[in-house]
């Protein structure tokens, strides 16, 4: 009995995809065909899938080539299961030619003929509506956004920039191929189906209000706004006008932060009493994070050193004080945001001025979780106990820059894919603009 084995994401089960497998199965008698898992799909790189893990497993299951499926969720388990299921032939596609070589000590590697002029992802591009995105404000962020927006597909296209110098706009939107300047916000909005707010802090509420009532779905970069009232505004509006509104903190929908606060919310250390987050990089004077009414570190940082804290103490009752070493401007060259809710507590640690170790600790009744320096771009993190040898580490991916997974779980929510917001909810952009304007108060008595 000769068996055969080979693998893929089978998204949007297609005739290549059939071709393939008819090929495999005449190599041998038994074809063995392992699909991927969402989050390793992910790992390597692509963000949407169109079918969930059951529709693709089933598709594949019902094809009548197929013996037997498995689930890969790993690197280096080809090569296990060639071992473990004792195959004498591995199938890929040709895009794949040389990649498996690594196996022939084991078993036989085959690469077949791709079926021209179909793939999962031209189906995905041609069926997914697309989405036309503006881009307000064009500093360093929105150029690193526009760089990972790439990587996303699902009908992400972003056509317009708007920059209330239209000059600058212009500039910015030579350098790609397909982005044009807008020089009206109102003519902006109207071509537009979604909105990424990349501008200066404080034009974030004004610019995310006026996108609402237009009805576009919108990403505001951090922070959403510096009022409780204002965020709870701009929900209102999303919800009233149908659209999606989602604060762009990145270390949210990255998988690793998603790994470690789940394992953290699962009881592996216990009951959770601390969360210690710092974010610092030493900034020199002359540029925006100094300038302007929002300026300083807790604004800057805040946003991601909030966010463990919130995920682990809740939001409810959530007490907060704060500690700032101001500059004679007023700007905070460092802060502490000490928080606490009954039996739990948090330190939120920011700095443009002074360095510190950027690191994350979890403190709970049975161990903690510690995520080193830079924890904000989570890729690994212990779990230690009373017992050293207990340690535990987990590691995860982190691709590029981050940026990609926001607008992944964006383009997601926008496509209807689903509506939850447990990735950063609105009850948490709620209480961090609540903690934001608080802050302001505090520093601004500090200055009197
Ligand atoms: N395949 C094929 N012919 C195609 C498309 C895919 O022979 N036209 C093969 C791939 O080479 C792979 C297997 O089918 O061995 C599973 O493919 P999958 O991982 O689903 O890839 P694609 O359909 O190419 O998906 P995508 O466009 O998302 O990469």
């Amino acid at each position: 009995m000769k068996t055969v084995i080979t693998y893929g994401v089978f998204d949007l089960f297609h005739e290549g995809h059939v071709n393939l497998l008819r090929r495999a199965k005449a190599l041998g008698d038994k074809l063995i065909v392992g699909v991927t898992s969402n989050e390793f799909t992910r790992q390597r790189g692509k963000l949407l899938l169109a079918d969930s893990l059951d529709t693709r497993m089933s598709n594949v299951r019902n094809c009548p080539y197929v013996d037997e499926v498995i689930l890969e969720d790993h690197y280096g388990q080809k090569l296990e299961d060639v071992q473990k299921y004792g195959a004498d032939v591995f199938v890929a596609g040709d895009d794949w030619t040389g990649k498996f070589d690594f196996l022939t000590p084991w078993c036989e590697v085959v690469y077949l003929p791709r079926t021209p002029g179909i793939s999962s992802s031209s189906l995905r591009n041609s069926r997914l509506p697309e989405i036309r995105f503006g881009v307000i404000g064009n500093g360093r962020i929105a150029k690193r956004f526009l760089k990972e927006a790439k990587t996303v597909r699902g009908g992400v296209r972003f056509r317009y920039v708007y920059n209330p110098n239209y000059e600058s706009a212009k500039r910015f939107a030579e350098g790609y191929e397909k982005l044009t300047a807008v020089e009206d916000l109102e003519e902006f909005f109207r071509s537009v189906d979604a909105v990424y707010i990349a501008s200066p802090h404080e034009t974030h509420y004004g610019y995310a209000k006026a996108a609402l009532l237009h009805g576009k779905h919108t990403l505001c970069e951090k922070p959403l706004c510096f009022s409780q009232k204002e965020a709870e505004e701009l929900f209102s509006l999303a919800s009233e006008n149908e659209a999606v509104l989602m604060e762009a903190v990145k270390t949210a929908y990255c998988p690793g932060f998603i790994k470690m606060i789940s394992i953290a919310r699962s009881g592996f250390i216990g009951d959770i009493v601390d969360v210690e987050s710092c974010f610092t990089r030493l900034t020199e004077k002359g540029v925006r994070e100094w300038e302007g009414e929002y300026k300083g570190s807790f604004t800057e940082f805040g946003s991601y050193t909030l966010l463990p804290v919130m995920k682990l103490l809740g939001t409810k009752d959530l007490d907060v004080r704060f500690e700032s070493v101001l500059d004679e401007d007023g700007a905070d060259l460092y802060t502490k945001a000490y928080l606490s809710v009954p039996g739990k507590m948090g330190l939120c640690k920011a700095g443009l001025g002074v360095k510190s170790d950027g690191h994350l600790l979890i403190s709970g009744t049975k161990g903690y979780i510690f995520a080193p320096a830079p924890w904000w771009k989570t890729t690994r993190f212990e779990l230690h106990y009373e017992d050293p040898n207990a340690t535990e580490t987990y590691e995860s991916e982190f691709l590029g820059e981050g940026l990609r997974y926001e607008l992944a779980e964006f383009v997601e929510r926008i496509q209807g894919w689903h509506d939850s917001d447990y990735l950063y909810t609105k009850e948490e952009t709620v209480t961090a603009a609540g903690i934001f304007e608080r802050f302001l108060k505090y520093r601004s008595e500090q200055m009197r």
